[in-house]
């Protein structure tokens, strides 16, 4: 009949166009539910039935869950369970991976209804596999149901299992998106975990060399043995900032490099108990711990030469400035002592040079790692030591590749 096939093109016309706008939805949602229920609304609306459903096959593989629908009462989206081996049309869909279709449930012989789909009065029904990417298990099966005896055609049917198609791959990406999403969290706890073991062990290094400071007898090992002990305290430090900010790769620098100053001063109070310090630091300057190492071992280095060169027995202030530079971050660290003896060592000094200590050959070394030349010159009022660096928010990549 010519009417009856104008009418099943308009209706096949329908189909694709709610297909299309449910395509698009399932690309934009990221919650499986919605586009579960969305899927369902529009399937019912599209075959002109009031009941549709999405049942789930659940990880022990055999309980089938009403995971989405609609038209149900309440209580049975979300709650209720039947199992795949149940004489159930979803079941047989699933065991046999094809479509079911049952145009008057009345007369069907090959399974009957659950008990919950006779109490909403359904007559006909039929339903497709939600068929799982490669070699994943079937995930569940898309089903409309009416409440008259009526046929379902093979356009019909197409049209749910393309449904049903889009629906499987909707359902692969939200999996695999919830699965990254849990690595990386447990990515994140396990680099969180070794962050706070790093720390722990670093603080029983510095114990460690301390108590062998206490037992060593010559003043020159022990001041070494200090000096190595600081050094430790400063990493220890950072680690430390990290696991109280709960992060595992970036820290505030300027919060780190002054809190490590003010326990350096601490440390020597003994010796140096009029020593000020001045912080001027930029707040929100944010580095990743690859930089802040070398920057806080620069500034225990700086600060404890002031403290052991810079002042004799006097009274003296040790300055560090932290801020936005042309170029970069710029770090200043400075004090108003007596200032660098001629033949002190400056610059960008490198391993293997004579020079008389380690700190101001590590200070070479420790800045280029940022990428920073040190410039060494004197403080305000041509006095004290002023040491000027200034670097990326990124550690620069090593140019000879090692
Ligand atoms: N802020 C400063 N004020 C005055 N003199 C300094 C200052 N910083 C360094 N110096 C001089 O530069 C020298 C070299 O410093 P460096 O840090 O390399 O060695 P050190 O402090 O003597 O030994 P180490 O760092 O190995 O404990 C010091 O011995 C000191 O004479
Ligand atoms: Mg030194």
């Amino acid at each position: 009949m010519p009417g009856q096939s104008e009418a099943d093109q308009t209706q096949l016309l329908e189909q694709q166009r709610v297909l299309a706008r449910f395509g698009e939805s399932a690309l934009a949602l990221e919650n499986l539910d919605q586009i579960l229920t969305e899927a369902c609304r529009l399937v019912g609306t599209a075959l002109g039935t009031e009941l549709a459903k999405v049942v789930e096959v659940q990880a022990d593989g055999h309980t089938l869950l009403v995971r989405a629908g609609i038209g149900w009462r309440p209580g049975i989206v979300g709650h209720m369970r039947t199992e795949l081996d149940d004489p159930a049309p979803e079941g047989l869909a699933l065991r046999t991976k094809g479509p079911i279709v049952s145009p008057d449930l009345d007369r069907e012989d090959r399974f009957g209804v659950p008990p919950f789909v006779a109490e909403h009065g359904v007559r006909a029904t039929v339903c497709v596999p939600i068929i799982g990417a490669d070699g994943q298990p079937p995930y569940g099966v898309l089903q409309v149901d009416a409440r008259e005896p009526r046929p379902f055609g093979e356009a019909e049917v197409d049209f749910l299992r393309t449904y049903a198609n889009m629906l499987a791959s909707a359902v692969t990406r939200l999996r695999a998106n919830t699965e990254l999403r849990r690595r990386a969290e447990d990515n994140e706890r396990l680099l969180r975990e070794l962050q706070h073991r790093v720390k722990n062990n670093l603080q029983v290094m510095v114990g460690l060399v301390e108590v062998q400071a206490r037992q060593v007898h010559a003043a020159s090992a022990k001041a070494a043995l200090r000096a190595v002990a600081r050094r430790i305290e400063a990493l220890r430090l950072l680690h430390d900032k990290l696991h109280l900010a709960g992060e595992v790769d970036r820290l505030d620098l300027g919060d780190y490099l002054g809190q490590l100053a003010g326990g350096l001063l601490r440390f020597h109070e003994g010796e140096a108990a009029r020593i000020q310090l001045i912080l001027e630091v930029e707040r929100g300057i944010v580095t990743s711990p690859d930089a802040a190492a070398p920057l806080g071992l620069v500034v225990n280095e700086f600060v404890t030469n002031s403290l052991k060169h810079a002042f004799g027995t006097g009274p003296g202030t040790v300055g560090i400035r932290l801020g936005q530079a042309a170029g970069g971050v710029g770090l200043e660290l400075w004090d108003d002592g007596q200032g660098l003896p001629a033949e002190a060592p400056r610059g960008a000094m490198t391993a293997g040079q004579d020079t008389p200590g380690t700190g101001m050959r590590m200070i070479g070394n420790l800045a280029r790692q940022v990428g920073a030349v040190p410039v060494w010159g004197m403080s305000e009022g041509g006095r004290g030591t002023r040491l000027a660096l200034t670097f990326y928010r990124q550690p620069s990549p090593r140019l000879d590749g090692t």
